[in-house]
């Protein structure tokens, strides 16, 4: 798996790494003095409504950690690069949108009260390093049209600007996505195809539920939700037909993809619900006793599974 001297040969990946490594930024290039542009009533609106994005960045930043070691193992060294560049993007992301909740006085909506954002980041972890990717161009699209909004509508104020920022990074991301789901998908037989369009239907239907959930706070910021959720899914169709998932629709081979009946998502492999002991020991994982988004270290442990996950939930 390890390699010493790998061959960093001079493609695409490598250059977007390089990218990377030139637009650097942070929360503390901002301007926290400029104007936030929203009432009161707003922020609280703007707090929940920016929850699932929230989670995505630091679903990304987990799941990239763990899917490090796959690309290692497949000896797919500038992808490998260009991941830890994308670690990094995450993890800015998500420090500067925790201080843009401190800033407003907000907090993110436990998931408790939106369990649809467990089921999301539990779907996404689901698969190999190529489902990943996908579910993670999907998350990005999403979180791409999302900031444009801000970019483009309040571009002098404190979050137009960070929007613009982090779309910079995210442009890179898509570019890797489009680029190595491309040259991945040619090798793929067919079920793996299929289970790919099954993911981005499951993944489209939850992101459908919580815009329903969403709803009078988009209402609140004039944010439509209806065709903000229209033209994402004309985004990652677009994308679709980009990487060799999708033929175009007017082109020729297969035929317009029937979507696939409801599909509950499955959380029997989350990590189970947790309670300290009052022993003085340190608590072990308990028998699963309820769904695990009643707990929000449970929803932690079940993006990432790893030894932080467990971390946090002692
Ligand atoms: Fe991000
Ligand atoms: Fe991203």
């Amino acid at each position: 798996m390890f390699r010493l001297f790998p061959d960093l040969s001079e493609d695409l990946l490598l250059n977007l790494f390089h990218k990377g490594i030139h637009a650097q930024w942070s929360s503390r290039d901002l301007d926290w003095e400029s104007p936030l542009v929203f009432t009161e009533a707003q922020c609280r609106s703007l707090g929940r409504i920016l929850t699932p994005v929230y989670l995505g960045e630091q679903s990304a930043m987990l799941g990239a950690a763990a899917i490090l070691p796959q690309m290692a193992e497949a000896g797919e060294s500038t992808a490998q690069v260009y991941l830890c560049s994308f670690m990094m993007d995450e993890g800015r992301h998500f420090e500067a949108l925790t201080r843009l909740y401190h800033h407003m006085k907000q907090e993110p909506i436990p998931i408790r009260q939106m369990p649809s954002m467990l089921r999301y980041h539990h779907r996404l972890r689901q698969g190999d390093r190529v489902d990943w990717v996908w579910g993670i161009l999907i998350s990005d699209l999403f979180a791409k049209n999302f900031y444009q909004m801000f970019a483009k509508s309040q571009p002098q104020a404190l979050f137009g600007d960070m929007s613009r920022r982090v779309l910079q990074d995210e442009s890179r991301h898509q570019a890797f996505a489009d680029h190595y789901l491309k040259a991945a998908i040619r090798q793929l037989p067919e079920e793996r195809l299929i289970a790919l369009r099954i993911m981005r239907d499951d993944l489209l239907r939850i992101m459908e539920t919580m815009h329903v959930q969403l709803r009078e706070d988009a209402d609140c910021i004039d944010l439509d939700g209806a065709s903000f959720l229209e033209h994402l899914v004309t985004d990652i169709s677009q994308h679709a037909v980009r990487i060799g998932l999708d033929q175009p629709p007017d082109g020729p081979g297969r035929r317009p993809r029937p979507a696939p009946l409801a599909k509950t998502v499955d959380l029997s492999s989350a990590r189970p619900h947790h309670r300290p002991k009052s022993s003085g020991r340190r608590p072990q994982m308990a028998a699963p006793t309820e769904p695990a988004e009643d707990c929000d270290t449970c929803y932690l442990a079940a993006i990432c599974h790893s030894r932080l996950a467990r971390a946090v939930a002692r």
